[in-house]
């Protein structure tokens, strides 16, 4: 009998603090229209707990969704660019959180590429039967990485978690084609210096995220819509066939870009980057609950995932989904609310990095 990996659960925490464009005009020389017209971002989200409590909330909603108890989980998988530690990897306190007494647990790296490296990763794990029950989680605090003076990235990035629960089944569903992809020589065009372990006790707290923004438009372009093209290729899919593309929420114009590709009308590429600006990792698997949630992934979905990142990466995954599109149990749980402004969350940045005075 041969084995499958399905989507059996999926669930997102967003924390409630708001960093608007009107919010970002009064600290960089910026406004509304030109980040509107520019990336397609409105809003993005700032985090007032750890990366490991957005990822420990969406997890539980995934959990619930798929109708297991949190002791069949057999693996997490943690993508994330900002852990909140190295040593331990931040997925030790996932499994903590979630008391997730049976499963291995490790970080996965690919920047923003990450979810979709890691759903490949662990569709394989899960049809091969090294894994039974996978969690894995997308979750990002890139707002502990921005500099709020450079208004060429931090009107771009954003906090957030998602998560969705893997598992085997004798149906099919799950990868039908995939691609993983990365220029190590360009890696320096959107990176964050001196953060690792080049000389003892280098890593430095004020590490940022710097970019060539122009440069990663053009190659993410062409690498989103050539990799997407590939896999439903891959899949023996027409264009027809689809019924959603997940891209990565980094940029809307690239977005259009990869859909203009696949000859995708609006209502088959799924857009939530007005909200959330760019999350990373976290930004395919809160796109997919909140897809699921609005009823636009039917039964037996043909979805593509696509993505594009620091590394320089990209990916994408042709995807059967399953059956079910419902959730078998919701939890009511939330994120603590905060006491604390947007600009009180904010302080620990511009105490590293300056804030610039507008006249
Ligand atoms: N507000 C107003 N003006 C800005 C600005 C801002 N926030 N940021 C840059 N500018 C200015 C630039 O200084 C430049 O001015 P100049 O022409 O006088 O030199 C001008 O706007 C155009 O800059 P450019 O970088 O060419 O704009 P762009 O059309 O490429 O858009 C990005 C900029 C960052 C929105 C776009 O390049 C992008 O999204 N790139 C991909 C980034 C990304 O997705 N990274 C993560 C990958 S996962």
């Amino acid at each position: 009998m041969t084995r499958y990996a399905e989507i059996t659960g999926w669930g997102k925490a967003l924390p409630p603090t708001v960093l608007s464009n009107a919010d970002l005009e009064l600290i960089v020389e910026t406004n509304d229209d030109w980040i509107t017209t520019r990336s397609g971002i409105k809003e993005r989200r700032i985090s007032h707990v750890p990366a490991s409590d957005m990822a420990e909330l969406a997890a539980r909603r995934a959990v619930a969704a798929a109708g297991v108890d949190i002791e069949a989980v057999d693996m997490i998988v943690n993508a994330t660019c900002t852990p909140e530690s190295i040593i331990p990897a931040s997925a030790s306190y996932i499994q903590a959180k979630l008391g997730a007494v049976n499963a291995g647990a490790m970080d996965l790296n690919a920047n923003c590429s990450g979810f979709v490296y890691g759903y490949v990763t662990v569709d394989s794990l899960v049809r091969s039967g090294a894994a039974d029950t996978v969690l894995l989680v997308g979750v990002e605090r890139l707002s502990r990485l921005m500099d709020y003076t450079d208004r060429t990235t931090c009107i771009l990035f954003g906090d957030g978690a998602g998560a969705v629960v893997i598992q085997s089944t004798d149906r099919e569903a799950g990868v039908c084609g995939s691609e993983m992809g990365v220029d190590g020589t360009m890696a320096d065009i959107l990176c964050a210096p001196n953060d690792g372990t080049i000389e003892p006790g280098s890593a430095d707290p004020r590490t940022r995220i710097v970019m060539n923004g122009s440069d990663v438009f053009r190659r993410a372009v062409t690498a989103m819509a050539d990799a997407s093209e590939s896999v439903v290729r891959q899949a023996g899919w027409g264009l027809d066939d689809i019924d959603l593309l997940l891209p990565h929420q980094a940029n809307q114009r690239i977005i259009d870009a990869t859909a203009r590709r696949l000859k995708l009308a609006p209502s088959k590429v799924f857009l939530n980057i007005h909200a959330y600006g760019n999350t990373s990792s976290a930004s395919i698997p809160i796109a997919l609950t909140e897809a699921i949630e609005a009823g636009r992934v039917p039964s037996r979905a043909n979805l593509v995932f696509s993505a594009f990142g620091g590394g320089l990466t990209w990916a994408a995954a042709a995807v059967r989904f399953g059956e079910r599109v419902e959730p078998l149990g919701v939890i009511e749980d939330e994120l603590p609310k905060s006491d604390r402004t947007v600009w009180e969350l904010l302080q620990p940045n511009f105490d590293y990095f300056g804030r610039l005075e507008l006249a």
